[in-house]
């Protein structure tokens, strides 16, 4: 298949799945039932310090400045969204003491996404779909904002946030198109991607298992 078919493939394929989620489904799953903006916002600090990492790791065995580049960008958008999140939960009267949000360790999306060598593989996972993932968590998280009329927490994600994740997501779009290029490295994208979308508990227990339910004979 072409790059851009192949890319535009498996963009539809994300918006099939995503389009099954439920408002703030993601939310619960990652969680569970209390979802102040202070616990949602805490969660999201130790995603952004492990994207910061990630990318960072990348970006020594990278090919390719614009690569390297585009991958020192992202560590440093996350590590911004990090230090944003982490004034914004000190306003909120979270004063953060003793706060490690590594405490619980790497997540196993981590410990995945650190192990991949090849660049198709890491674009594929770690930019393409795992920042696809963040634009939906973010998405359900500024409409229960919204809906609670916490307007500021939805102004840092809607204006601040959202638009670097989508920007992130976008640059795995392009940089997939590049390297995705046979069917070999197409492969290794297509498995980086669904081993990504597994790996976001949210989605393999909500859409992603839905998704396949759906397909099942007699529903
Ligand atoms: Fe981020
Ligand atoms: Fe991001």
């Amino acid at each position: 298949m072409d790059p851009s078919s192949f890319v535009n493939e498996l963009l539809r394929e994300n918006q099939e799945l995503f389009a099954r989620l439920r408002p703030a489904e993601t939310l619960v799953a990652e969680a569970g039932p209390d979802l102040s903006p202070k616990r949602l916002l805490r969660i999201a600090l130790k995603n952004e310090l492990e994207a910061s990492e990630i990318a960072a790791l990348w970006m020594p065995s990278a090919t390719g400045a614009r690569l390297k580049l585009a991958l020192a960008r992202q560590a440093g958008d996350e590590a911004r969204h990090y230090r944003l999140i982490e004034e914004w939960l000190r306003e909120l009267g979270d004063s953060l003491a003793g706060f490690d949000p590594l405490a619980g360790g790497y997540s196993p999306m981590f410990r995945y996404l650190s192990g991949l060598d090849t660049d198709v593989e890491r674009v594929a996972a770690g930019q393409f779909t795992r920042e696809a993932i963040a634009m939906v968590k973010n998405a359900q998280f500024i409409e229960l904002c919204e809906k609670a009329g916490d307007e500021k927490t939805a102004h840092l994600y809607r204006e601040v946030i959202q638009p670097d994740e989508r920007f992130h997501h976008e640059l795995g779009a392009r940089f997939l198109a590049e390297l995705a290029t046979g069917d070999d490295s197409q492969a290794l994208a297509r498995a980086a991607r669904v081993r990504t979308l597994e790996l976001a508990e949210e989605l393999q227990s909500l859409a992603y298992a839905r998704q396949k339910i759906h397909h099942a004979p007699g529903c």
